[in-house]
C-alpha cells in the first residue's frame, strides 16, 4: 500500500511529507512537482500569502540518480514566511507569547483546544490550516508521474462559485487551465470573479464546486465484493479528507432526479473498440470498479471560515462575547481545492493500480498491466 503522511505547521519551519510503499524505477521530475505546487497557490480570490510564498520542493530521500529506489520518499517544503513567525512558533521558549483565544466558527479551533486541553487556539489552527495541503500536492505530483506511465491523466476545473454556475463549456482544456478560476466558461467566470470582488469588499468568503477528472483508465480497478474494497468508497473518503469539502458526487450530479431509463450508460459493441458506452452518467465507476470511462468527481467546497468581518465567538478563558480571530486568509479556494483533489485522487488510483498489478518496480507493474489489459481487450473483441 502506498501511504502518505505529513507533518508541519502553517507558520512553522515548513512541511514534511513521506510517501511510503512507492515502487522503484520511476523518473522524478522536480520541475513538475514545483509546477503542481504553483497550481495550488493560484486562483482568483487567494490571500496575500500566495504572493509572498512561492512553494518549492526539496527531495530528502527515496530518490537517487533521478529515480525512485523503493525506499520511503521524503519531501520538504520550506515556509518562506517563517522568519516573520519564528518568535511565535519557536520549538523552544516563545519570544512572543500572544495566545489566540477567540475560536473561529467553522474551523477546528474550539473542538481542537477542548480535545487536547490547550489554552492557545494557535496550537490547533497551525496544523488544521489547509497549508498542509501543499504537502499533499507535492506527494500527489509524484503519484501523478506514476499514473502517467500507464496513460492515466488527471485534471480539474471550476464548475461554480457561490450561486454562479458554468453553463457554456467553450474553452479548451488548455485555456481553462490558464484562466483565473480554471473555468471553461469565460462569461460565467467573469460573473464569478465579480462575486469574489464583492465578497472581498464585504470581508466575506465564498465556496463552490470543482470537478476532477481522471482519464485513460482500464476497467476493473477496485472491487464490488466488500464495502471497503469499492473504489467509490475510497474516492469519497479521499475527497472528504480535504479541509472545507462537504460533499462528493461521482458522475452526473443530478442523477437522483432522473428516471432510471435516463440515468444509466447503455452498452454497445463494435469490432474496433470492443464494449463502449455513449454516455458517462456513472462517472467511470460501476459496482465500485472503474468501467474504462473517465472518472468524474465533483466536490462541494464550503465558504471559508476565516472572515475579515468576523463572526461572533466566545473567549476560551472567560466565555466573554468577542469577535472571532482574524487570520490572513483566502476568500475563495475552489480552484486550489480542485488541485488538492487531483492529488488525493492520484493517491487513490495509484493504490488501486498497485493493489492489482504489484508495487515493487515500475517494470513489473507494467508487465502485469500489459497482460491484464491485453486479456480485457481480448474479451472485448
Ligand atoms: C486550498 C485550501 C485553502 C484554504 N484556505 C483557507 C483560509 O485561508 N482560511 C480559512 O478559514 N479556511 C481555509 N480553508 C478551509 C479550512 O482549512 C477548513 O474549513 C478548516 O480546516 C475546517 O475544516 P472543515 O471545513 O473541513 O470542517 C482552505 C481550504 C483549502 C482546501
Amino acid at each position: 500500500m502506498i501511504r502518505m503522511i505529513s507533518a508541519g505547521e502553517s507558520h512553522g519551519k515548513g512541511l514534511n511529507v513521506i510517501i511510503d510503499g512507492f515502487p522503484a524505477g520511476l523518473t522524478i521530475d522536480v520541475d513538475f512537482i514545483n509546477a503542481e505546487l504553483k497550481r495550488r497557490q493560484q486562483g482568483y480570490g487567494r490571500g496575500k500569502r500566495m504572493q509572498i510564498e512561492a512553494d518549492e520542493v526539496e527531495i530528502l530521500s527515496g530518490v537517487r540518480n533521478g529515480k525512485t529506489i523503493g525506499s520511503p520518499i521524503s519531501l520538504w517544503i520550506k515556509n518562506r514566511d517563517y522568519a516573520n513567525w519564528q518568535g511565535r512558533m519557536n520549538v523552544g521558549k516563545l519570544e512572543v507569547d500572544n495566545p489566540v483565544t477567540a475560536p473561529r466558527p467553522g474551523h477546528a479551533d474550539l473542538a481542537g483546544i477542548q480535545k487536547y486541553a490547550l489554552d492557545d487556539v494557535r496550537n490547533v489552527l497551525e496544523r488544521a490550516s489547509a497549508r498542509e495541503t501543499a504537502a499533499r500536492v507535492a506527494a500527489g505530483a509524484i503519484l501523478k508521474l506514476f499514473l502517467t506511465e500507464f496513460g492515466i491523466e488527471l485534471s480539474s476545473r471550476t464548475i461554480s462559485i457561490g450561486n454562479i454556475e458554468m453553463t457554456e463549456k467553450s474553452r479548451s482544456a488548455e485555456d481553462t487551465e490558464k484562466s483565473p478560476l480554471r473555468c471553461a466558461d469565460p462569461e460565467q467566470e467573469k460573473a464569478m470573479m465579480k462575486l469574489i470582488d464583492e465578497a472581498i469588499e464585504k470581508g466575506d468568503t465564498l465556496g463552490g464546486v470543482s470537478e476532477i477528472r481522471a482519464g485513460g483508465l482500464c476497467p476493473g480497478l477496485g472491487s464490488y465484493a466488500q464495502w471497503d474494497t469499492r473504489l467509490d468508497t475510497k474516492i469519497a473518503a479521499a475527497m472528504m479528507s480535504i479541509p472545507s469539502v462537504k460533499g462528493v458526487t461521482i458522475g452526473e450530479r443530478d442523477i437522483s432526479k432522473k428516471p432510471g431509463s435516463m440515468a444509466q450508460d447503455e452498452i454497445f459493441y463494435n469490432d474496433k473498440d470492443g464494449f463502449i458506452r455513449s454516455s458517462n452518467y456513472a462517472g467511470g465507476i460501476e459496482g465500485g470498479m472503474t468501467n474504462g470511462n473517465d472518472i468524474v468527481v465533483n466536490i462541494e467546497v464550503k465558504p471559508l471560515p476565516s472572515l475579515r468581518s468576523p463572526l461572533k465567538s466566545a473567549d476560551i478563558r472567560t466565555g466573554e462575547a468577542v469577535d472571532a480571530q482574524k487570520e490572513r486568509a483566502d476568500v475563495c479556494v475552489v480552484p486550489a481545492a480542485g488541485v488538492v483533489a487531483e492529488a488525493m485522487l492520484a493517491l487513490t488510483l495509484a493504490n488501486a493500480l498497485t493493489e492489482k498489478f504489484g508495487s515493487d518496480t515500475i517494470e513489473d507493474i507494467k508487465a502485469n498491466y500489459k497482460q491484464y489489459t491485453e486479456r480485457v481487450c481480448k474479451t472485448s473483441s
